[in-house]
């Protein structure tokens, strides 16, 4: 026996298409609410110039410490994005964009702000795409601290690169750092390690490191991300992808919360569709402001020693 549709007001079945639409609107929101919460914990990087990074530190630990951490990422935040670009893939490939010049056998209106949008929302479809799957790779994967524990404390490590002005930093944050040659050197007193001092010896040695990188020892999780990210903003390619990316992002998003609510029938009225469009407008551009400070303060201005 097949499962019964839902059904509308009126006792009819809602077409498939519609609920997968009101699905994608949802997880659409969903996802703004994640952007912006993402934002502001990765402004605490750069912001509050001379803190070393505390605000952002205190943040990330106290999200790492949300019980099944995993469980909670995929569900709250792998599955949006995946449900969202699956259907979102779906209707960018079904859309009529008429922004494009025409040699009259299709629509051309390019003048009209709301077409604009819509052409935009389908092009920064493709750049989130691409910024999402380099960004999780980057960050949820490849630059992801490993674990290990000394002296009954857990501790964090990831691979960063040397430059002048990480030694006094991390002095301050309370981070080791171990060159090639100076695991090299421990290599030699393995034997006298305990057990506990051995796994986290491995650990060390499971990083592997070009001439001018380290492997940062920090106290937390926290402190590991904040290193990662200041390494990463070292490099003014990723720091020009970063800000693209962003851009995209918070159009996307912002011109999205203005369609989700037209989707949703939340403002009916001109007067209120002109509000809500000054607000995303305000959104966007505050949201821009703590998204470029993480990208372009972080290393420069607020940890460069
Ligand atoms: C940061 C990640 C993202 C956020 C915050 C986000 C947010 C949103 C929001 C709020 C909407 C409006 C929903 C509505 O009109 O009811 C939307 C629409 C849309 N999204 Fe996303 N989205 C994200 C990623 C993506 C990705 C990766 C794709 C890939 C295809 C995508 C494709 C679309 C499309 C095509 C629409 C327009 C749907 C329509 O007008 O019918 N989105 N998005």
């Amino acid at each position: 026996m097949t499962a019964p549709h839902p059904t509308s007001s009126s006792g009819r079945a809602l077409p498939v298409a519609f609920i997968w639409r009101r699905v994608h609107s949802l997880m659409g929101l969903w996802l703004v609410i994640f952007l912006c919460e993402h934002l502001f914990v990765n402004a605490q990087a750069a912001l509050w110039l001379g803190d070393d990074g505390k605000g952002f530190v205190n943040l990330v630990n106290l999200l790492q410490a949300i019980p099944a951490l995993q469980v909670v990422e995929i569900v709250l935040i792998g599955t949006p994005i995946l449900v969202h670009t699956i259907w979102g893939i779906q209707r960018v490939y079904e859309a009529k964009t008429n922004t494009w010049r025409s040699d009259g056998s299709k629509p051309s209106l390019p003048g009209y702000a709301h077409n604009q949008a819509f052409t935009w929302q389908r092009i920064t479809s493709w750049i989130l795409i691409l910024g999402i799957f380099v960004h999780v790779l980057q960050m949820r994967f490849i630059d992801y601290p490993k674990k290990a524990f000394l002296n009954n404390q857990e501790l964090a490590m990831v691979r960063i690169s040397s430059d002048e002005g990480l030694h006094s930093l991390a002095a301050r944050l309370n981070v080791s750092l171990f060159s090639a040659v100076q695991i090299a050197d421990l290599q030699k007193e393995t034997a006298l390690f305990s057990d506990e001092k051995s796994a986290w010896f491995r650990q060390l040695t499971s990083f592997s490191l070009k001439h001018d990188q380290l492997v940062a020892v920090a106290p937390d999780r926290g402190t590991a991300m904040l290193l990662t990210v200041r390494d990463t903003f070292k490099s003014p390619v990723m720091e020009i992808f970063y800000s693209l990316f962003l851009l995209a992002a918070l159009f996307h998003a912002f011109n999205g919360f203005w369609t989700f609510l037209l989707t949703w029938g939340l403002i009916l009225s001109i007067a209120s569709q002109k509000a809500f469009q000054k607000l995303g407008l305000f959104g966007m551009v505050v949201l821009s402001i703590l998204g470029l400070s993480a990208i372009w303060i972080t290393f420069w201005i607020n940890l460069r020693h």
